[in-house]
């Protein structure tokens, strides 16, 4: 009983430990070369993910959108920070819902730290499988953001 009590903590804590390293990797392999390795961004390119997402995933739409745009993608144009962007965000339906949940809790943790609201709690895999079912569309995620604005 305590033994299985003991083994469970530890194999939560050595699933959260992996999930984060997971989540600076794959950021590192597939979201650095357009976000670039900081979250700033690149004019030209793709929008800045550090200093703008912490506020918006304190709100229900806004926990749904980032989700969202990485589970189904995006293209057109989107402001950020004042700058105009017209690229394409690819979707990202390759990765399990456990390794988008770590990549998005390490940009969340790495790049966005003071505006995370005080009751943020990380991003679990259930969240993604959720919008993997119903994918939003390229409306709705735009719908959704603009709600943020
Ligand atoms: C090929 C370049 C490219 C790559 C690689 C890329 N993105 Fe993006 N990303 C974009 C572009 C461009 C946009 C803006 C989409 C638009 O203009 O409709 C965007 C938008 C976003 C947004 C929404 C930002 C906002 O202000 O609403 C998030 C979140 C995001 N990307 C996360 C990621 C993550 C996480 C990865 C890696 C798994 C990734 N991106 C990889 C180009 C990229």
């Amino acid at each position: 009983m305590i033994r299985h009590f003991i083994f469970g903590l530890f194999f939560g804590l050595t699933v959260g430990i992996a999930q984060a390293q997971d989540g600076k990797a794959i950021y590192d392999a597939n979201c650095a070369a357009c976000h670039q390795p900081d979250g700033a961004g690149a004019v030209g390119l793709a929008p800045p993910l550090a200093g703008t997402l912490g506020k918006r995933v304190g709100s229900p739409v806004g926990r749904k959108y980032v989700p969202g745009i990485v589970i189904a993608g995006l293209a057109g144009k989107m402001e950020s920070k004042g700058v105009v962007y017209n690229g394409i965000m690819p979707n990202w339906q390759q990765f399990s819902d456990a390794e988008l949940a770590g990549v998005i809790n390490y940009v969340l943790t790495a790049f966005n730290a003071a505006e995370l609201a005080a009751g943020h709690t990380p991003y679990e895999a259930a969240e993604f499988a959720a919008l993997r079912a119903k994918k939003p569309t390229g409306k709705e995620l735009r719908a959704w953001r603009s709600e943020l604005e």
